[in-house]
């Protein structure tokens, strides 16, 4: 069964926890969507895993349009989510609203993410309003990394955590589907989950949220720039590529590669007419 923003929210009113990972292109979305991942982000962090940037502020349409469409093509049964990327829709609510249509028409997702609270509530009630589901996205913004001066855990003082459920209140209140809850403490990410009705997505936020989402290239020991401490890596796919890789040069060398069975057979006859 395809997942969308009903069975999304049927989750959290059963108690059923939503597992959504990132992806990039086809063949991973194929893996991920195999199985059996509720939800897949083609998240702006491509910036970083993908793109080599040093955080997501590069970040276009053009390239966020380009990998949704091919995760797409390789997603059944997950929902595909596309990030709006830096300045899509900070400037306004009909850059919103244009530029959510691109990423569902031309990147053929099923909802965007955006992220802030109350600032950006005027977008995201005209992009609901366009019949485009949004998914919210508070605690550590990576978009606005210059404004935040370092990736630090938010919502800490009394003020902040405040404001933090009344931003998870507000994105609700303008039609927001999911929220994502980025480095807030545990037991305030708890406290946001009981204030909403809306299912909350942790990545760094503890073990209380609706679900869970993680890059993948960080949960596969994938990408090794750097780790945050909410990382867990559940396999380290980064040495087992450099162990394969190390094997097909030796072979090549050795000459053991391509053997027989890779090689393509011509008649004797012909290649003796050719010496
Ligand atoms: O861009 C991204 O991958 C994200 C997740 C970290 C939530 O926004």
């Amino acid at each position: 069964m395809k997942n969308t923003t009903s069975t999304i929210l049927q989750a959290k009113e059963n108690g059923n926890k939503i597992a959504m990972l990132t992806a990039y292109d086809y063949s991973t979305a194929k893996l991920l969507d195999e199985a059996g991942v509720h939800m897949i982000l083609v998240g702006d962090s491509l910036g970083n895993v993908i793109l080599g940037y040093e955080d997501t502020i590069s970040v276009t349409m053009e390239d966020m349009i380009h990998h949704c469409a091919a995760v797409a093509r390789g997603a059944g049964q997950a929902m595909v989510v596309c990030d709006m990327p830096f300045m899509s829709y900070q400037t306004g609510v009909y850059d919103a609203v244009v530029n959510a249509g691109r990423l569902m028409k031309e990147g053929r997702a099923q909802a965007v993410k955006l992220e802030g609270g109350k600032e950006v509530c005027p977008q995201i009630q005209a992009i609901v309003s366009a019949s485009i589901p949004v998914v919210a996205h508070l605690g550590l913004t990576p978009q606005s990394i210059n404004a935040f001066g370092g990736y630090k855990v938010q919502g800490k003082t009394e003020a902040a955590a405040r404001k933090l459920i009344e931003d998870a209140k507000a994105v609700e209140a303008a039609g927001a589907f999911a929220v994502v809850l980025e480095c807030v403490p545990a037991k305030l990410a708890k406290l946001v989950t009981e204030s909403v009705h809306i299912p909350t997505i942790g990545i760094g936020a503890g073990p209380d949220c609706d679900g869970q989402v993680l890059v993948y290239q960080d949960m596969l020991g994938m990408f090794t720039d750097y780790k945050p401490k909410f990382v867990k890596q559940y396999a380290n796919v980064g040495a087992i590529i450099k162990d394969a890789v190390r094997t097909y040069m030796n072979e090549i060398q050795e000459g053991s590669f391509p053997a027989e069975e890779h090689s393509y057979k011509i008649d004797d006859e012909v290649i003796g007419k050719l010496y």
